[in-house]
Parts: structure tokens; sequence; C-alpha cells
């Protein structure tokens, strides 16, 4: 057994896992690289101590000094447990729809915690990065770490995950599948294998399927960490300098859907409890193996552990609350989401209606303008589900009811008031920025969506 001096010697040096059963009619061998087995749980060690190492050798974190980021937890995770092992404070400003797992883990390594909202245009001084860049410009002694831009991060991969893929596959490697978030593993990797095999190997990024990285609508995905959104106000779409899209041979677009499915696949016939990127990328890399023969060999890397998800992407309750396990007839869903506490008489119409058609067929079942109404949730043409980030506004039965009574608290009036235009009611909406981007109505029951409808443009 390796006997590790310091928790940082435990950083690198993840095993291949060959994978048979979901490798099982494909003609190439398929090999996971397991990042979970980092010490911090992920790939983002790797670029946690490099970029650490490299700010001391630069002198910008001195003894004392705070190490300082916004993320999406990993890339946290990985700072805090190097920050404690070499004795500075870790200040982490994290997404407030970040795993509930991943949070309670940045707090176990002793980090501090800010949660901070995440549906902001960039640029805007709530966005994660600038509440990060801001409150390390205002601290003494604090290194802001920049992992989207900074070279220490693919650097990492560069001199450890793609050399080691490079000798345990003794060469024999031909194809690499990876999820791109900063681009660092990717880059990296992927570089160091083009080098070493005088750009014989082929770069297969994976990609949430509205990511902007291989071409998508920018809408938000569930699969944390990978690919890229844009908010719709965002001015500009910045990709990261860690992002060398040159080291890209070919982009795998695929569905939060059959990411987050693969994963649970992985987990039951595989044994291997991975995240919704591993799951991201291995549906990249079975689908690229049915591509490739006998002579081939594919590495997919499984950035995280799937116990970061066990209460979103292994939770079937979670999944049936967004609508990614559903009988065939969502409006059966939304049946099934309501029972026992669906107020008499609401109607339930059926999925694919506007807000407006919807209204118009409530009232041709000759309801009150102020009945609330039931939408089915509406998939497919422009977002694969409804993200929870995403909902503009929400109406329950009881603050259209208040907003009929002319009751009921400031906030809700205005928020039922939004909700209330939009299905037609032809009311004011106070609040509404009338250039406001299309996004979704929702109806909450018990402080969950229970179903939502698009949002008229
Ligand atoms: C779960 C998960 N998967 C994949 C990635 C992407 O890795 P990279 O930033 O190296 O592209 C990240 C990055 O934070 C992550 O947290």
């Amino acid at each position: 057994m390796t006997v590790h001096e310091s928790v940082l010697d435990a950083i690198g040096g993840t095993p291949l896992l060959r994978l048979r059963r979901l490798g099982a009619g494909l003609s190439p061998r398929i090999y996971a690289k397991l990042e979970f087995q980092n010490i911090g749980g992920s790939v983002k060690d790797r670029a946690a101590l490099s970029m650490v190492r490299a700010a001391e050798t630069a002198g910008h974190l001195r003894p004392g000094g705070t190490v300082v980021e916004g993320t999406s937890g990993n890339t946290g995770i990985g700072l805090s447990l190097v920050a404690a092992q070499l004795g500075y404070r870790s200040v982490i400003f994290a997404p407030t729809a970040t795993a509930a797992e991943k949070i309670s883990l940045l707090r176990a390594y002793g980090a501090e915690v800010h949660l901070v909202a995440d549906f902001v245009p960039r640029g805007h001084p709530d966005h994660l990065a600038s509440r990060a860049a801001d409150f390390a410009a205002a601290t003494p002694g604090a290194w802001l770490a920049q992992q989207y831009d900074n070279p220490a991060n693919p650097a990492a991969h560069r001199e450890s995950t793609g050399p080691e893929i490079w000798a345990d596959t003794k060469g024999t490697v031909t194809h690499l599948v990876s999820s791109v978030g900063t681009g660092g593993t990717l880059s990296g990797t992927g570089g160091h294998l083009k080098e070493a095999s005088s750009g014989r190997i082929r770069v297969v990024a994976a990609d949430p399927e509205h990511s902007r990285y291989a071409g998508g609508d920018g809408a938000l995905k569930y699969v944390e960490g990978a690919g890229h959104a844009l908010h719709p106000d965002s001015t500009e779409d910045i990709w990261p300098e860690a992002f060398d899209t040159s080291v890209v041979d070919q982009y795998v677009r695929v569905s939060d859907r059959e990411a987050i499915f693969t994963a649970r696949r992985a987990a039951r016939e595989e044994g291997l409890l991975t995240g919704a990127t591993g799951g991201l990328a291995l549906a990249a890399a079975l689908r690229l193996a049915g591509t490739l023969d006998a002579d081939d060999t594919v590495v997919v890397v499984l950035p995280d552990s799937g116990r970061n998800y066990l209460s979103t992407c292994f939770d079937d309750g979670w999944l049936t609350r967004l609508g990614f396990l559903e009988p065939p007839d969502p409006a059966g869903t939304v049946r099934s989401l309501l029972a026992g506490r669906e107020p008499a008489g609401v109607p339930i119409l059926p999925a694919s209606l506007t807000a407006g058609e919807a209204i118009a067929a409530a009232a041709a079942l000759g309801l009150e303008p102020t009945a609330p109404v039931f939408l089915a949730l509406d998939r497919g043409t422009r977002h694969g589900t409804v993200h929870p980030r995403e909902v503009r506004a929400v109406v329950t039965p009881e603050s259209l009811r208040q907003l009929a009574a002319g009751s009921g608290s400031p906030e809700d009036a205005a928020l039922a008031g939004v909700a209330y235009q939009a299905l037609g009611a032809g009311e004011p909406a106070p609040g509404r920025r009338p250039d406001a981007a299309p996004g979704f109505l929702a109806v909450l029951v018990d402080g969950r969506i229970a179903a939502a409808a698009p949002w008229p443009a």
C-alpha cells in the first residue's frame, strides 16, 4: 500500500476501471478514470492544489492568507482542504442551487460559505464571480483562485491526469472523453495526450444539450459543473481561458435526462457511483464507442461521486418533481403530484399550451378568471424541463385568492399580479420589466414546482 506523508500527496494517481457491463456489445475497450478517488472526492482537487502552489510561487498567497473562490462546489472543496492543510483561511461563494451535500462538505473542511443567487447575468454585482472578486479585493492577504481563467488549472491535468492515462494504458489510448466546465480537465489532459501520441488521440467533449460550448441556446441545465449556460440578460458570452477549444476534435451533446439516467445505470450495472457529469461523459463515451472498432481504447473521465447527488439525481422524488421520471401523459404527472391536495374543481390542462392558451381553455370551461389553473409542464421545445432557477414568478391558489380579495402581503400581491398577467387576466404586472426574457410561470404546491408553463415572451 502507498504511504502518504500529507493529504496533498493523496491527490492524483487515480485508477482506470474497465467498463465491461456498460461496454458489453461495443467493440472498443472503455476505461473510466475514477477521479472521485482523489482525497477530496473530485477531479478538482488537482486544479485546487496546482492553483494554490502557483499562487504561493508567484507571491500572491502568503502565510496567514485567505483563499477565495466562487464555485459550484468541487473546486471549493479542493481549495478548502488544501487551504486547511497549508494553514490558510478559505472563503467560498457558492450558488444557492448547489447540491446540499457539497455545501455541507465545504463547511466540514472549515470553509466559510456564502450562498449567492446564481441565475444572475455576468457582470452584475450579485453575480457569483463579482461577489467573490469584491470580497477578495476588500480582504487583506486574500487571493482569488479564478479557476476559469487560471492557467494553473489546465496545467494540473497536463502534468498529472494526462501522463497517468498515457502510462496506465501504455500509450494505447485512442480517445479521451471528458465534460467541460472550466475546460481545465479536457484542455490539460487532452493537450498532454495529443502531444504524447503526436496528435493521434481524438479528444471528445461531452456537453449538456443546452450548453453554449457545443452550440446550444445557453438555457440552464441540471448537470452541475459541466457546460456553459448563458443568462438571457448577459450582454457578452465569455468563455473560460482555461478552455482551449483547439484541443477538441468532436462534441457530443447529451440531454440532462440521458446524463442522469446513465449515471444511475452505472451505479446499478457496474457498481460505479458517479455524479451527473460522470453520467454525461459516460453517455457520450458509449455513443462514441458505437462508432469505433476493437483496436480502439476509450478513456472517459468521471469527475466526482454520486454521493454528492443522493438528494438530487439519485432521489426518485426529486426526479419526479422535476419531470425526469414521468408517465407518458404529463398531465397525469401533475395529477399525481397534486394527489389528495387538489382543490375541488381545479382543472388540469394538457401539456404544450402556452399560458394564454391555457387561460382561454380555462375560460371555455366556464371558470372564473381568478380560479387557479394548474398547467401541465411543457417539455421539449426550448427546455428539456423546467429548471427552478428559470421560474420568474409563482402562483399558488392562495396568492390568487388574496389578489382577488385585495389582501395579502405586497410581495404576494406583486408576485400574483405578475402571474395573473402571464395567465392573460389583463392586470398590469407590477415589477415586471417590459424587456424581461421569456421564462416559466410555475404553480407551487408545498413549496415545490407542481406544474409550469412557458412564460409568454
Ligand atoms: C462535477 C464536475 N464535473 C465536471 C467538472 C468540469 O471540470 P473542468 O472545470 O476541469 O472542466 C466540474 C468542475 O467544477 C465539476 O464540478
